[in-house]
């Protein structure tokens, strides 16, 4: 069923995280005009903090910050001596999230690299480092960032993918746009990969959480 404008206010207004600093960043962001429709939305913040929380996360990572709401939310859920590695390719975009990280007292935790992705990614150290990947930059890139984060993350931990349902354009055929191809691409592999276990919820522009599976649950398949 798809959301009416109401019943989306009401689902948006049910959640308990309130944050004063995350408040104040939307009503910054939106200042940036039609950028500002790349933040992810309060009730998918929500969501990001208690997933983190939820599985105990201890070190995560996001791949897409711009002005730094959806990296605050995940940082929200971690403990006091965990860490959010963020990736974005725009310094002005970065300066707006450093700001907000201070604001909410988390600098400590986040540690924002300006710089390709994928660059960032190769550049770390091999082995399970993550428990948590939050996926929401260049959609031709999706499937490329799979493959660099699932070995970095651990058995049982989490990947989400933002926008899986791209406007309703992984529907349509006739749209054959390179990010739309590449979303529609990610969609179709994703439940096919032994590597993982997945399922698609319509939040927000849709997400997709993709979890780690051990060898042993692999190969029950
Ligand atoms: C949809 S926005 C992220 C929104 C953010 N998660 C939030 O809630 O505010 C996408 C971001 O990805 C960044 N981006 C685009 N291509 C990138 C790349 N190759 N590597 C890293 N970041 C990239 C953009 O600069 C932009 O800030």
């Amino acid at each position: 069923m798809a959301l009416t404008p109401e019943l989306h206010a009401y689902v948006a207004e049910r959640r308990s995280e309130r944050d004063p600093v995350l408040a104040e960043l939307a009503e910054e962001t939106s200042r940036l005009g039609r950028a500002a429709a790349m933040q992810v939305s309060p009730e998918q913040g929500a969501f990001l903090s208690l997933l983190v929380r939820a599985i105990g996360a201890q070190h995560a990572l996001e791949v897409g910050t711009f002005t730094g709401y959806s990296a605050i939310s995940i940082a929200r859920g971690l403990p006091e001596d965990g860490r959010l590695l963020c990736c974005d390719v725009s310094e002005p975009w970065s300066a707006i999230a450093r700001r907000a990280f201070a604001r909410a007292g988390l600098d400590d935790r986040i540690e924002l690299r300006v710089a390709p992705a994928l660059d960032t990614l190769r550049s770390l150290p091999a082995g399970e480092a993550f428990d948590f990947a939050f996926v929401d930059a260049d959609k031709t890139s999706y499937r490329a960032y799979l493959e660099e984060i699932l070995p970095r993350l651990r058995t049982g931990g989490l990947i989400v993918f933002d926008n899986v349902l791209w406007g309703g354009a992984v529907v349509d055929p006739t749209d054959r746009t390179s990010d739309t191809v590449a979303l529609r691409e990610l969609n179709d592999f994703l439940p096919g990969d032994p590597r993982v276990e997945c399922v698609m919820i319509p939040l927000a522009d849709g997400l997709t959480i993709a979890r780690k599976r051990g060898r042993n649950e692999g190969e029950r398949r």
